[in-house]
């Protein structure tokens, strides 16, 4: 369930008119719904009840200030996997001890960072990088909390470019290595270890793949416990998946998500953290265009948007279905007429959707991708030289740009003309 419906036949986000948002702001733009992203928050930590636990927002499916705001606000830890995503967490105000470090490739100067600033765990991929980070924390005088992320080597039955469980993925440590790498980590002074870390993929819509996953770190458990590991954390990773269309998908609700791991791991009596971040944000998000121009083809008619997949790239880096609506809502008599949805990038691939159903619209009409809270505003580009789109968070009958556009100024003034250029 989320906060974006019809009223008075004008696609709302809570109480906010989208084509009202659309004439102050401007055509496109992200709407995110501050309801939407609390209720989802919360079905977690009702899930959770009666555990000790942390659920950390996966900062990379959304990372605007004010979203992370409204989450740290309502107790939300957050997930990090750069330098960059920390110092975000921390201007949100996020503290420290409520942060995780993820991520297979942390450099020193991030390490240093973040062991400055306040840590609640490292999630260590590889041997390397636990050893770099023993040298870092012991330069520092400082003492790095760590979980080792594990392999379990478990096949998450999602799209091959986001499964990350399998052991011909690049992340986490072979998890029948990971009893000598623990005893590795106990051996080196700049690290202590407090827990176990798995992953196994994203927009996981069978809960099968997790229970395996997480029946295999319960082993695990006992195995470093006996070898004298104080293992006192569990963190389970995201990935739960959404419906990305309204009819028929109806993925495993979080209250059974939460029930597997009860029944996994819920008897070891550790501290559970979770990270998920599209359960969260995804539903919680619309991407708002105009159509420029309807244009006639050979059997087929292409809806020209001004949103492209600069802005939106799921459908064209992985094939992804994202339901679009029309803003003004189609009036029950309108047939719906096959569409080839696409933006104005100069490539094929920017297709947002193939002879898709939708009611008669035609240039200038407004329309609302669903859908599109993670995973979108975060991986936009600039390609073509199109400004990043702007923003918007609803509360109430409040909205608020929480990110403008950029102007041109801006955009061209990043570069700059070498000295012997200029002087040509
Ligand atoms: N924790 C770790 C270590 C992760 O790598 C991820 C996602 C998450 C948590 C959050 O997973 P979630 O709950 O959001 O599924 N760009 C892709 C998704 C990439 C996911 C990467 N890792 C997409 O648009 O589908």
């Amino acid at each position: 369930m989320d906060h974006f419906l019809y009223k008075n036949g004008v696609l709302h986000a809570e109480d906010v008119s989208v084509a009202e948002i659309a004439a102050s702001v401007g055509t496109p733009f992200y709407v995110y719904s501050t309801a939407t992203l609390t209720r989802h928050f919360r079905l977690f930590q009702e899930a959770l009840a009666g555990m000790d636990h942390m659920i950390c927002f996966a900062v990379k499916s959304n990372g605007n200030l004010a979203v992370l705001k409204v989450l740290g606000d309502l107790g939300a830890g957050m997930d990090v996997v750069s330098g960059g995503e920390y110092r975000r967490a921390k201007a949100a105000r996020v503290p420290g001890e409520r942060i995780v470090f993820s991520g297979v490739g942390k450099t020193r100067e991030e390490m240093a960072l973040v062991l400055e600033g306040g840590i609640r765990q490292f999630n260590v991929e590889s041997e390397p990088e636990l050893r770099a980070l023993s040298e870092v924390a012991s330069r520092l005088g400082k003492v790095a909390p760590i979980a080792i992320r594990v392999n379990p080597d478990v096949d998450a039955k999602t799209h091959e470019k986001i499964a990350t469980g399998k052991s011909e993925n690049k992340f986490g440590i072979p998890i029948a290595k990971a009893r000598a790498v623990y005893a590795e980590a106990a051996s080196l002074p700049g690290i202590d270890v407090v827990g176990i870390d798995v992953h196994i993929g994203s927009q996981l819509t069978d809960l099968e793949p997790f229970r395996a996953a997480y029946l295999k770190v319960a082993d695990l458990y006992a195995d470093l416990r006996a070898d004298g590991h104080d293992i006192r954390r569990l963190d389970l990773g995201g990935g739960l998946g959404i419906p990305y269309t309204r009819s028929n998908e109806a993925p495993p609700l979080p209250m059974e998500y939460g029930q597997v791991i009860r029944e996994t791991v819920g008897h070891l009596g550790c501290e559970i953290e979770i990270e998920p971040g599209r359960l969260i944000s995804g539903n919680a998000g619309i991407l708002v265009s105009s159509v420029i121009y309807l244009k006639e083809g050979e059997g087929r008619d292409f809806l020209i948007l001004d949103a492209a997949m600069n802005d939106l790239v799921r459908p064209s880096m992985y094939g992804a279905h994202h339901d679009i609506i029309p803003v003004q809502e189609a009036e029950a008599a309108s047939t719906a007429q096959p569409y080839d949805v696409v933006g104005p990038v100069c490539e094929t691939g920017d297709t947002f959707a193939k002879a898709r159903a939708l009611p008669t619209l035609t240039d200038g009409d407004l329309v609302a991708f669903r859908s599109a809270g993670a995973y979108g505003a975060v991986m936009a580009s600039e390609y073509n030289t199109r400004p990043m789109i702007p923003e918007v968070l609803v509360r109430g009958d409040h909205f608020a740009v929480i990110r403008a556009r950029p102007t041109y100024e801006e955009i061209l003034g990043r570069d700059s003309i070498p000295a012997w250029l200029s002087a040509e």
